[in-house]
């Protein structure tokens, strides 16, 4: 193999990694130019229609799905460790208020590796114990960030309630309707698990030092914050407010295409196609501005769809998992800074699956890049430099 210090022709190098497979993986696969996403081989479709949260993260994390002996002990690990210590709540209060809920949860699932005897452990056996906690603290750590940058009393955990209710209802203080907690409870599952994506690949190459996976969700977090990656949500919901109405979609969209800005929710390096996830939440957020009596967000939302589709459908590029998702939680009273925290919490579980799956096969991460800097300079003492 070539290196930088011989070679004499160019050295190819794959920008931003496309088309590099980096492991191998059995927890999702996705077929981009026909937009088929499949979890552990089944369609998101069904899972989407017959699963809830705590069976998709089973089987994406022990890989087929549970017993009903299974599930029911799997729930009940969840529910037992959803509390987080008083101290981590002290931590989050000391945030200035405009802090980014995504700078709050950064920090808050690092301190709770500090707090875990077992951290150090990278057993299969401990991993899969650090990712049941992980999981069920995540839900309390993104609502207590909301809460208190509200200014508003904490609501601790109910364990009666399943992860989607209980995370709405430490959110608000109100316990959700039937409707509101599948809704929750489906956007959860879709945002599940996605291949090797920017963040999943962070938590690898982080734990491809045989850190700990407390390090590597936390590699992730920071990697899923940017506009590119999970913060696309939030802007999204930004974007259609500032468009503010139909008729002025068409110039707005033409305008940043024309100065090569990017329309947030739109674009993906692997789907070609109609992001079968976004096909669901645009579902779910046409009902539920029908059933709120507020259309004006998806009017907007489905003009900026039909612009772009227009525009740039022809190079592949469709509404992706975080158009629709920030209309949908708006009509679930979640602020905006929340979006991305809750992306985090529910990718969580494929984040530890990724991290245990790795480490079954586990080599360090250590690639090269192209240098292209100076190969004569020499040292000038500080006096006579220029
Ligand atoms: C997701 C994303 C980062 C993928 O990036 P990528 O694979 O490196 O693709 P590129 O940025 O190289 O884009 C390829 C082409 O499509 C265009 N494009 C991609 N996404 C676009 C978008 N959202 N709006 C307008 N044009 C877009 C690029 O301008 C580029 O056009 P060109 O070939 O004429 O220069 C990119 O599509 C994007 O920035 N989308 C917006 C952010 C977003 O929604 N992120 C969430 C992803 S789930």
């Amino acid at each position: 193999m070539s290196t930088e210090a011989t070679e004499k022709k160019p050295i190819d190098f794959a920008r931003g990694l496309e088309g590099v497979h980096v492991a191998t993986t059995a927890i999702s696969w996705i077929d981009g130019q026909n937009g088929v996403l499949l979890y552990r081989g089944i369609p998101i479709e069904e899972i989407a229609k017959h699963s809830n949260f705590e069976e998709t993260s089973y089987l994406i994390l022990y890989g087929k799905l549970p017993t009903k002996q299974q599930l029911e002990e799997f729930d009940a690990a969840l529910k037992k460790n959803r509390e987080i210590p008083d101290d981590l709540l002290d931590v989050i209060r000391k945030f200035p208020k405009d802090t980014h809920s995504m700078h709050v949860i950064r920090t808050a699932i690092s301190f709770l590796g500090g707090f875990d005897p077992d951290a150090e452990d990278n057993t299969p056996e401990a991993n899969y114990e650090k990712s049941i906690k992980i999981i069920a603290k995540f839900p309390t750590v993104v609502a207590a960030a909301s809460i208190i940058r509200r200014g508003l009393e904490v609501i601790p955990p109910d364990s009666s309630l399943s992860m989607a209710a209980n995370f709405l209802y430490m959110m608000s203080g109100e316990k959700p309707t039937a409707e509101e907690e599948k809704i929750m409870d489906t956007i959860m599952i879709l945002h599940i698990e996605h291949g090797m994506n920017a963040s999943t690949f962070s938590s690898i190459v982080t734990i491809s030092t045989l850190a700990d996976i407390y390090s590597a969700i936390t590699s992730a977090i920071g990697t899923l914050k940017g506009p590119l990656h999970g913060g696309a949500n939030e802007r999204a919901l930004r974007m259609i407010k500032e468009i503010g109405t139909r008729d002025n979609v068409r110039q707005y969209v033409e305008n940043a295409l024309a100065n090569k800005q990017k329309i947030m929710g739109f674009g993906h390096r692997v789907y070609k196609a109609y992001d079968p996830r976004a096909k669901i939440l645009r579902g779910y957020a046409e009902s539920l501005s029908k059933s709120r009596g507020d259309m004006s967000g998806i009017e907007i939302a489905e003009e900026i769809e039909k612009i772009m589709i227009e525009k740039v459908g022809g190079k592949g590029i469709f509404p992706n998992v975080d158009f629709y998702s920030g209309l949908v939680y708006s009509h679930l009273n979640i602020p905006m800074e929340d979006f991305t925290p809750i992306f985090a919490m529910a990718r969580s579980v494929g984040w530890c699956a990724h991290v245990m799956e790795y480490l079954e096969q586990n080599r360090i991460f250590r690639p090269r890049a192209v240098y292209v800097g100076s190969k004569d300079a020499h040292y000038v003492p500080i006096d006579e430099r220029k």
